[in-house]
């Protein structure tokens, strides 16, 4: 039943007085319902009015009634925060800041379960990057490597790039931990996937700083990030943990290696090392509730990563891993806020 002018002109009142901004939000929708105004960007064809215009004629100021909307919207599902705004204890703003940080919070949470499915599909192959990379097909959210930092491994550093590239999920990231010079580094690499980032890498104290022949002591590396601009990597500093070599001379720390696959990717994603020596990538991604699937091209290798993931796991695998299809959710879940969907296991 359509409003009579008295009872429309007693919701405008209503709407200028002191009730909470949800119930107003509620009358102002119920308002543009009744007079068969389709609130919404003004360019639909019928009854359509941009929600300034409708705002501007009630005498609102369009700016306060879309936050009372964006409210109405965005909290519809949090009673708790609705009734906060409602009764005016939580500023709107502030209310729609905690359910973002809430819904990371969630989303970035490691479950039980996230790390029962990494211990259950963890996989560790032997053979040279150039034949492993090839098998993926869109499907690691991350490639994460620490490749030999000589002279000789630079056209490597190409071949990764260029093989990373099919390899990735599209919104997939290529991090690459070196110690060969930048320039030369992203010359051979940008070709094939766009530099987006460099996480300084700090190495605590004079046993772990690097001792270049021109009398630098450096006491950090650079992690070359590459592919997909990412919103949720909340800082480009990460700090390692110290020394760790019992397992492999070029053997990193598990710590610092958490850190950096945390902020590069979400629980259940697959990370993906192609030159994982002792397997610390592996070991950290197991630890973060992701999966992970290795491979070195030195036998010795691939066996010292096993044999560790095994005791970490409880699960001894063997050698070959296939891959399970493409995930269904392609795009890159730090974007879209959104959790992926369970993942394929990867056989043993
Ligand atoms: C710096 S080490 C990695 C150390 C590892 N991050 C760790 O914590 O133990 C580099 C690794 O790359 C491997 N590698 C070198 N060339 C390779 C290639 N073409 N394909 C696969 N792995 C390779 C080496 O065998 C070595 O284990």
């Amino acid at each position: 039943m359509p409003l009579t002018p008295e009872l429309h002109a007693h919701f405008v009142h209503i709407l200028r007085s002191q009730i909470g901004p949800i119930t107003k939000g509620r009358i102002f929708v119920a308002l543009a319902e009744d007079a068969g105004i389709r609130l919404g960007s003004g360019r639909q064809n019928g009854k359509t009015a941009t929600v300034a215009a409708f705002a501007k004629s009630l005498r609102l100021n369009p700016r306060t009634v879309r936050w009372w909307l964006r409210a109405l919207r965005d909290l519809a599902d949090d009673s708790e925060l609705l009734d906060a705004v409602e009764r005016e204890m939580l500023p709107i703003k502030t209310a729609l800041r905690l359910k973002r940080s809430r819904e990371k919070d969630a989303l970035c949470t490691v479950t039980d379960e996230d790390r029962a499915v990494a211990a259950a599909t963890w996989g560790v192959t032997c053979s040279d990057l150039r034949d492993f990379l090839p098998q993926l097909h869109g499907e690691a959210h991350l490639i994460y490597t620490d490749l030999p930092y000589t002279k000789d491994a630079l056209p490597l550093c190409g071949e990764l790039a260029r093989l990373s590239k099919p390899a990735l999920t599209p919104g997939g990231t290529l991090a690459l931990m070196t110690r060969l010079p930048m320039r030369d580094v992203l010359n051979v690499m940008c070709p094939w996937l766009p530099h987006w980032a460099t996480i300084a890498y700090i190495c605590h104290g004079r046993d772990a700083a690097h001792f270049w022949p021109t009398g630098l002591w450096s006491f950090w590396k650079p992690i070359y990030l590459f592919g997909h601009r990412k919103d949720g990597l909340v800082g480009d500093v990460v700090f390692s943990a110290g020394k760790e070599k019992s397992l492999h001379p070029h053997q990193q720390d598990v710590p610092g290696h958490r850190t950096i696959i945390s902020r590069l990717t979400l629980p259940t994603d697959l990370v993906v090392d192609p030159a994982c020596g002792s397997g610390t990538s592996g070991e950290a991604t197991l630890r973060e509730g992701r999966r992970f699937l290795g491979n070195d091209i030195k036998p010795e290798n691939a066996r010292i990563s096993r044999a560790r993931l095994a005791a970490l796991t409880g699960r001894a695998v063997g050698g070959d891993v296939e891959l399970g299809a493409r995930r269904g959710n392609t795009a890159h879940p730090m974007s879209r806020r959104v959790r992926t969907r369970a993942p394929q296991a990867l056989s043993s």
